[in-house]
């Protein structure tokens, strides 16, 4: 989340701050007890359901599932990143948010950075706009369809050929070399004190992150001759291509409004849908998407429309975005463009309408899965086996249950494959808490309820958490904010659990552990906890050993007819272990 930084204000905000008396300017609470009730305010809630816990700094609706600290509050309830939040209560509380004497020049470093990208970037526009020179600049993006005023209003840019062209306003300003090299717009010569212009003959499309600041930089060929098409800055301490996106600063009002955002993977795709009003659109930048992608994503809207290039590299690159979206708890949906055709071209030679229109039809990513494992079976690419293995792993990458039951049902009715053996494979585990079929209010997760039980065990009695528990969990907890929680546990020197949670700033890990604090009255005392984390361990070990079997079995079942006699020989062993293994689990749990 790169707030990393701000750990110490977050914490002191914390410390400082009453969560009763922030949630209390916006909802009424009434004591009751040692905690708070009120209307939970992310649901049409008719009685109180939500509850405050001054002490440990948290709020959690027991009706619809959201929770978190003072942070995830605001986020939620006010619609503000998490950045906004944290300025906004920094300021109220009077705390600078880089207090000791490194993050103080931090922060002034990021602000020459800044200057050094701004100056950049006016002198690129101008010469796109004004100079001489620059007509073949203007006349290729007049070429493809990007009118002055949306390159004024990208501050879109142009730089010559040339070793120099930068460099010599870094001379004639007097501005420290260092910080070109730093941001990347100048490159040092090998180990001499000498440096040269990154970004020759290209346009040139600044990157700005969402409060506006010029954070680096791609650039573009206009030769089709020249390599690489694209250049972008390196990673620097402000550019980091895991969590930026191109254009969003001028697009988040359009998505926040429209409810939606379209995902494409181009600045060109983007300009000419935004030129041509297709407004809520964000673009990746040449990386693929990452869980950062989409968990800012998450803050303006959950619906998402994967829209790629309509060949097969784009497709690919779909189905890969489609699943980190599908594991941060977002269903995409997906549109394919006709085949050799992306989404600048298909616009500008189709017009808004007809882009609009397939944006409306797009499919859901699960059902767009579905169709494409029933057409590669049908043409024999798999057996069946196969098949059902690609369809349990892709299970596996559905983080919301509902849509995994729903998922499961689909596969069932398509292939044949009956339910229960599916659910079996995939073991889905004990019954929720949470209700099925309920629509997700804003910062709520989804979580298997051994795990949640082993959070709530791990925040009752982190002493019971050992290094030897420690060292195996990654084979049996699946959820990454729980192994992400339990682990800081161990290896953090957490004086007590209130300071580990002060020190956790994700959403969606805060959700969990108000979740887990607010229902471990069940943890009676720390006998029945030690008990009933061996139990949960082994339950989880267990569905895990299920699983590999199932997927053994099916592997042995169809094994060929003319397979190799150790292929078979490996499979029968594994699967004799496995036996084993499960006879010594289920014997450990009676
Ligand atoms: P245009 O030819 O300008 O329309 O680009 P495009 O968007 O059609 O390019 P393509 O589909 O090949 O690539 C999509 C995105 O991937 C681009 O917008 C870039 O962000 C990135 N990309 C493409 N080529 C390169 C490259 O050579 N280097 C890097 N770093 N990124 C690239
Ligand atoms: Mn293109």
């Amino acid at each position: 989340m790169g707030t990393s930084s701000y750990d110490f204000a977050i914490e002191e905000i914390k410390r400082r701050l009453s969560i009763v008396d922030l949630i209390s300017t916006y909802i009424s609470l009434k004591r009751s007890g040692r905690t708070y009730t009120g209307l939970c305010p992310f649901h049409d809630d008719k009685n109180p359901s939500m509850q405050v816990n001054e002490e440990k700094g948290l709020y959690h609706c027991f009706s619809c599932g959201a929770g978190g600290d003072i942070f995830s509050f605001l986020v939620n309830y006010r619609n503000l990143t998490f950045r906004e939040a944290l300025e906004e209560l920094a300021q109220k509380l009077n705390i600078t948010l880089s207090t000791d004497k490194t993050k103080k020049e931090k922060s002034s470093n990021r602000t020459n950075l800044l200057k050094v990208n701004n100056l950049a970037i006016s002198f690129f526009h101008k010469n796109l706009l004004k100079n001489k020179n620059s007509a073949p600049a203007r006349d290729y993006l007049a070429g493809r369809g990007i009118t002055s005023e949306i390159a004024k209003e990208f501050k879109l840019g142009y730089v010559g050929e040339g070793w120099d062209n930068l460099f010599s306003i870094f001379k004639e300003k007097n501005v420290p070399f260092q910080y070109g090299a730093e941001t990347g717009l100048l490159v040092r010569k090998d180990g001499r004190d000498e440096y040269y212009d990154r970004f020759r003959h290209r346009i040139m499309f600044p990157i700005i992150d969402v409060n506006g600041d010029i954070i680096g930089f791609g650039g573009r060929v206009l030769s089709e001759n020249d390599k690489p098409k694209y250049l972008n800055s390196p990673e620097s301490s402000l550019y980091k291509k895991r969590s930026s996106f191109y254009g969003l600063f001028n697009s988040i009002e359009h998505i926040k409004k429209s409810g939606r955002v379209i995902l494409v993977e181009g600045y060109m795709d983007f300009l000419s849908l935004f030129s041509g009003g297709i407004k809520n659109v964000a673009a990746t930048l040449g990386t693929s998407f990452s869980a950062d992608h989409s968990r800012i994503l998450k803050r303006y809207t959950k619906n998402v429309v994967i829209l790629y290039d309509g060949d097969e590299s784009g497709i690919k690159a779909a189905l890969r975005t489609g699943e980190i979206l599908l594991q941060t708890g977002i269903n995409p949906k997906m549109v394919i463009l006709p085949d050799g055709t992306d989404p600048d071209r298909y616009i500008l030679d189709n017009g808004q309408d007809s882009l609009e229109s397939l944006i409306d039809d797009s499919m859901d990513l699960v059902e767009y899965f579905i169709n494409k494992m029933s057409g590669e079976f049908n043409s024999g690419r798999f057996s069946r086996p196969e098949l059902a293995d690609h369809l349990i792993e892709f299970a596996h990458k559905i983080e919301s249950s509902v849509e995994k039951s729903h998922y499961v049902k689909q596969c069932s009715n398509t292939f044949g494959f009956r339910e229960s053996d599916l659910h079996s494979l995939l073991n889905t585990g004990p019954a929720r808490s949470d209700t099925p079929g309920k629509p997700k209010a804003a910062g709520t997760v989804e979580v298997d309820s051994y795990e949640l039980l082993i959070l709530k065990i791990c925040l009752k009695y982190p002493e019971l958490i050992t290094a030897a528990i420690a060292d195996t969990i990654n084979d049996y907890i699946g959820n990454p904010n729980i192994l992400e929680i339990v682990k800081k546990n161990i290896s953090g020197n957490y004086e007590d659990i209130n300071s580990l949670i002060n020190s956790i700033s994700d959403p969606d890990s805060q959700t969990l552990i108000s979740k887990a604090v607010f229902s471990s009255d069940d943890i009676i005392d720390k006998n029945f906890a030690e008990k009933m984390l061996k139990e949960c361990i082994n339950r989880l070990k267990l569905r895990k050993v299920k699983e590999k079997l199932l997927s053994k079995r099916n592997q042995i079942q169809h094994l060929k007819t003319d397979s190799d006699l150790d292929t078979e020989k490996s499979l029968l062993e594994d699967y004799r272990n496995l036996i084993l293994e499960e006879k010594q689990l289920k014997s450990e749990l009676r």
